[in-house]
């Protein structure tokens, strides 16, 4: 709160640029609140405006929204489309082919232009492929690849026969890899032999290899690999083709799958507080109709903009703001396969200045980690670069604190550029809270408003609305097109996590806090109420970190919590104790490699956890409960405050300190 407060009161707040509110999409105030009102006055009739005029139809929709059988929402059910010719063959036919669609850059630097025509080619191509191998709408396909032009053809080659793809980003494990691919009931896997980031080749292949030994990964009867870097590979010749090699023979031309709006598009897994992921499953009409909307709307997107979002596709962002969001309005895009260090920390400035981009959506955490770098050498910072072509930057994935946000929206943003602090989830689909460039002030920290259509509130544990200035829950009252539609395979999870009893099982749980700014109504986000963290952006469960932890033969018990951190949001610390004697110094710290490694194998590198304790016991309430609260303050080295007399073993303390 005081946050805002006192930056209102700095005269920190940034109105919309006045020429840019003038061409822009949502163009001040009062068209802002038009769209409000217009929701207000008719809900479902405003939503069926926008998917009228977003969305092209094979089938025109006759019922908007279907709360029948609440929380399992239906939008524009009885409508019919198909993504990938909402995304490719719209613009071919309107006479966009030649718009260029994406502009890749490879890790070492190599660019290659994609037409729209060449794009819909190449899906129509893969989409073939993939039907003569048997595959049809409904069957599951795991895409396992890296950041490329292939990466997003698969995602619309599944899309355009109907099939539900579900990627995993490239830095999961084989282990995690393995689950997904069991628990979404997967046919098929389209990966590549090696992925190039950072001049280094990681071997994805091999690792997708391991994950279909894993067991429960029989069905999985087509494995298709893209040729990236031509690295040695192992081959099964009963389920293994290259990716070039069976599109070859293939047409350029192959009719689209027609499906109901409901239709699944995609199932993403993301953490939650449970030791096991979740699937979350997303539609195909209500997706589509938001990620096009939201590009409209928050990215004012215009033919002329070069739209540059540094997510991956292995993340929701990259789902959203990548693969289909500017395809579907037919946006040219540069999509990047490296990182933003390599060869040097002024690769993002660098390739911004080289492709023109207008439009540049990216994490806090690499922001801050550019920040350090760019202090202390001049020629990777910003203004060593030719960044005039923005005119929008945003950010995505955790909280932005006001002094990456000043220094972001002065050093690349120009001072000229609105910074647009998108909040949103996997769940959501789509951006929720988030400034709009042409009609919001901005205070440095904030997210803002809603978006037209979002009903965000800030409620308290009971669900009731609390007055602004008082923190509390973020929910959203009713539903929305691009909302989850159900866990995959656990609907009974996604009604007990996302729509609780306790809160009258009608509100959107977000499972962020939240408070509201007593004057402007700004939502300033808080943090995660539940037993998430936020490192980097990626979104980590405790309870599976601890799952890969005692899964290790050495471990009796471990506890994981976050510590802030200034670069990455937050770190992973874990609280380990183990079978034998509790180790000192060097074994301790022998041991703690092993296991981070471990959990860099059982779930990912970005689960490891950056510290790791030994104790001999943990803090435990009586009832043996274990205290977080006082582990998060051990992790952050505070002063114990709390009240311990409910602990069991005091001692237990001073050897976790
Ligand atoms: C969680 C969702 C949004 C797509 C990428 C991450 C946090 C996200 C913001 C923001 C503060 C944010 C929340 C949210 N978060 N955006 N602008 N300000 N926090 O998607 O992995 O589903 O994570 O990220 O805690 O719940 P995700």
């Amino acid at each position: 709160m005081s946050l805002i407060e006192s930056t209102v009161h700095d005269g920190l707040v940034f109105p919309p640029p006045a020429d840019l509110a003038a061409r822009a999409e949502v163009s001040g105030m009062d068209a802002y609140q038009a769209l409000i009102a217009e929701a207000a006055r008719d809900y479902e009739g405003f939503w069926a405006r926008l998917a009228r005029e977003t969305v092209t139809w094979r089938k025109p929709f006759s019922t908007t929204l279907d709360e029948t059988n609440a929380p399992f929402y239906k939008w524009f059910e009885d409508g019919e489309l198909n993504a990938s010719y909402n995304c490719l063959d719209r613009h071919v036919e309107a006479g966009n082919g030649e718009r260029i669609a994406v502009i890749f850059e490879a890790d070492d630097g190599t660019v290659t232009h994609v037409t729209y025509r060449d794009l819909l080619q190449r899906v129509c191509r893969l989409a073939n492929a993939l039907r003569r191998r048997g595959l049809k709408k409904g069957d599951r396909v795991v895409i396992y690849m890296p950041m490329s032009i292939e990466g997003i053809v698969a995602m619309q080659a599944c899309a355009r026969i109907g099939a539900t793809h579900s990627v995993v980003f490239g830095g999961f494990s084989s282990k995690s890899l393995n689950e997904r691919m069991v628990d979404v009931g997967a046919t098929a896997l389209i990966t590549c032999d090696e992925q190039m980031r950072g001049g280094k080749a990681l071997p994805l292949k091999s690792i997708a290899d391991e994950a279909l030994a894993a067991g429960g990964c029989a069905a999985v009867s087509s494995v298709i690999v893209y040729r990236r870097t031509g690295g040695e590979v192992q081959w099964n010749p009963k389920r293994d083709m290259w990716l070039h090699e069976i599109t070859e023979c293939e047409a350029d031309i192959c009719e689209p799958e027609w499906v109901g709006a409901e239709h699944p598009l995609f199932i993403l897994y993301t953490s939650g507080s449970t030791g096991t992921p979740k699937g979350v499953q997303h539609s195909t009409g209500g997706f589509l109709l938001w990620a096009a909307q939201t590009m409209k709307w928050t990215f004012d997107w215009k033919p002329s903009d070069v739209f540059w979002c540094t997510a991956d596709i292995g993340w929701i962002t990259g789902h959203s703001y990548i693969a289909y969001g500017p395809t579907a309005i037919g946006a040219t895009q540069v999509v990047f396969e490296g990182v933003p260090t390599y060869p040097n920390a002024g690769r993002f400035w660098n390739m911004i200045a080289r492709h023109k981009v207008t439009t540049f959506y990216t994490a806090p955490t690499a922001i801050r980690s550019l920040i350090k770098v760019s202090d202390a050498d001049p020629s990777v910072h910003p203004k060593s670069f030719d960044l005039s072509t923005l005119r929008i930057i945003g950010t995505v994935g955790e909280p932005i604190n006001p002094a990456a946000w000043m220094w972001y929206h002065e050093h690349v943003g120009g001072g000229r550029c609105p910074v647009i602090d998108t909040w949103w989830q996997t769940e959501t689909g789509g951006h929720m809270i988030t400034p709009l460039p042409g009609v919001t002030s901005l205070v440095p920290g904030s997210c803002t408003l809603p978006l037209p259509g979002i009903l965000a509130v800030v409620v308290d544990e009971t669900g009731h609305d609390v007055p602004n200035g008082q923190g509390g829950i973020l929910v959203i009252k009713r539903p929305w097109p691009s909302m989850i539609r159900t866990v995959w395979g656990d609907p009974a999870r996604f009604k007990k996590g996302y729509f609780p009893d306790d809160l009258g099982g009608k509100l959107y749980l977000a499972g962020d806090g939240a408070i509201r700014d007593k004057e402007t109504g700004y939502f300033t986000i808080t943090g995660r109420i539940d037993d998430v963290l936020n490192v980097s952006g990626h979104r980590l469960g405790t309870m599976e970190i601890e799952s890969a932890l005692v899964a290790n033969a050495m471990v009796a018990e471990a506890a994981v919590v976050g510590r802030s951190d200034e670069t990455t949001g937050e770190v992973v610390v874990a609280f380990v104790v183990l079978k034998g004697p509790r180790p000192e110094g060097a074994a301790a710290e022998k041991i703690a490699n092993e296991l981070r490694a471990w959990v860099g194998k059982e779930i990912g590198p970005i689960a490891k956890p950056k510290e790791i304790r030994f104790g001999e016991n943990l803090p435990k309430t009586r009832s043996g409960k274990i205290m977080r609260r006082l582990l998060r303050s051990l992790a952050a080295g505070e002063e114990i405050t709390q009240d311990v007399s409910t602990l069991e073993n005091p001692a237990i303390l001073g050897q976790l300190r």
